[in-house]
């Protein structure tokens, strides 16, 4: 049976990164057939909108969506909905894929690039779920004169049911792993945190193998550079988790290896998602072939393992890039000068994909 993946290769980097991910995902998977659709600024261009009814068609006809960057200049004049970032944003909330798995994970021999002395992160393998449909990002927003004075309102707003999934999912996936949860609230001032810290503390009274740990935001942005190691799974409100994972990550020595899946069920369930690599869209290096794709690649990994059903696949690519990293050659990103183009790693990786495992 064929799988069918929406690629939506977006803005800056995005396109590189998507092709690369796209050559490994089809080496180690034959079976996948990929169908290309516009969004964020390219589909501004091309169709006058960040997120296209047609882009949507071929998402809703897929079971996962590969997708690489969104966002640029020459946009900031128009209000946030009809930005890049909007389609991003949007696909999250069409779809709803509330649960975005971010792990960071300290590959072997890139522990020198890293911000922190290479002991302090050597091991490093900690999962960041962070939720996506609710909170800071998608509660009422407002912008208008209250008594004479103009005033902008974001509101962070959850409910109960919403907490709960995403802490199950949080739990669930610990059982895969270390079985240690960390939930990151700000419950000494926000009343939407007290309530995430009381269900989450009920949530893991059904999981009595897994151990919580309640962790106020800030202290967590310190322990995370203190200890990086001593994290498991991580869970957190919306924005919380778009800053600390773009500390986590950095902390590994690179952005450029951080993957994303954005899921709407239990990580045991197949089920549709959304891959992306978190970095964003590197404007300073995008379309100069030169961008790393680990990040891609390795969220191309995730959507074998998460919505394709297919573990093996994951685990073979997984091992590729780790394998490419180790040994290199690299992109100028993690090599300098000495660093090779993105196909070039690309190849490596390549190179390293070992065959399907014969049943
Ligand atoms: C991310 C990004 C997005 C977010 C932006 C592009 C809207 O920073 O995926 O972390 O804030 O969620
Ligand atoms: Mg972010």
């Amino acid at each position: 049976m064929n799988h069918r993946i929406a690629v939506l290769p977006g803005d800056g980097i995005g396109p590189e990164e998507t092709a690369a991910a796209v050559r490994v995902l089809s080496a180690a998977l034959p079976s996948c057939v990929f169908t290309e659709a516009a969004v964020g600024g390219a589909a501004i261009a091309a169709h006058g909108t960040p997120l296209p009814d047609e882009t949507l068609a071929v998402a809703r006809e897929s079971a996962a969506i590969l997708f690489g960057a969104v966002g640029g200049n020459g946009f900031e004049h128009l209000t946030p909905d009809k930005r890049p970032e909007a389609a991003i944003l949007g696909l999250r909330k069409v779809f709803g894929l509330y649960a975005n798995v971010r792990p960071s994970f300290a590959y072997p021999g890139l522990e020198s690039r890293s911000p922190l002395r290479a002991e302090l992160v050597r091991g490093m393998d900690l999962v960041i779920v962070r939720e996506l449909t609710g909170g800071l990002y998608f509660g009422p927003k407002s912008l208008e004169p209250e008594d004479g004075v103009l005033t902008a309102r974001d509101g962070l707003v959850y409910r109960d049911f919403e907490i709960e999934r995403i802490a199950r999912f949080a739990f669930d996936l610990a059982r895969t792993r270390r079985k240690h949860v960390t939930s990151v609230d700000k419950s000494n001032v926000l009343i939407s945190s007290q309530l995430w810290r009381r269900i989450v503390t009920d949530v893991a009274r059904d999981f009595p193998d897994v151990t919580l740990t309640h962790m106020l935001v800030d202290n967590a942005a310190m322990q995370l550079v203190r200890d990086p190691r001593a994290f498991d799974v991580v869970v957190t409100e919306n924005m919380f988790g778009d800053i600390l994972s773009d500390e986590a990550a950095m902390i590994t020595g690179t952005i450029g290896t951080a993957p994303s899946a954005s899921l709407g069920a239990a990580p045991s369930i197949r089920a549709f998602g959304l891959y992306e690599p978190i970095s964003g869209t590197a404007p300073d290096i995008a379309g100069r072939g030169i961008a790393n794709p680990s990040a891609a690649i390795l969220s191309a990994a995730l959507l074998a393992r998460f919505s394709l059903g297919e573990p093996d696949a994951a685990d073979r690519i997984e091992r590729a890039v780790a394998g490419a990293l180790a040994e290199g050659p690299r992109t100028p990103d993690l090599d300098g000068d000495a660093g090779v183009s993105t196909q070039a790693f690309t190849d490596a990786v390549l190179a390293r994909l070992t065959p399907i495992a014969v049943a």
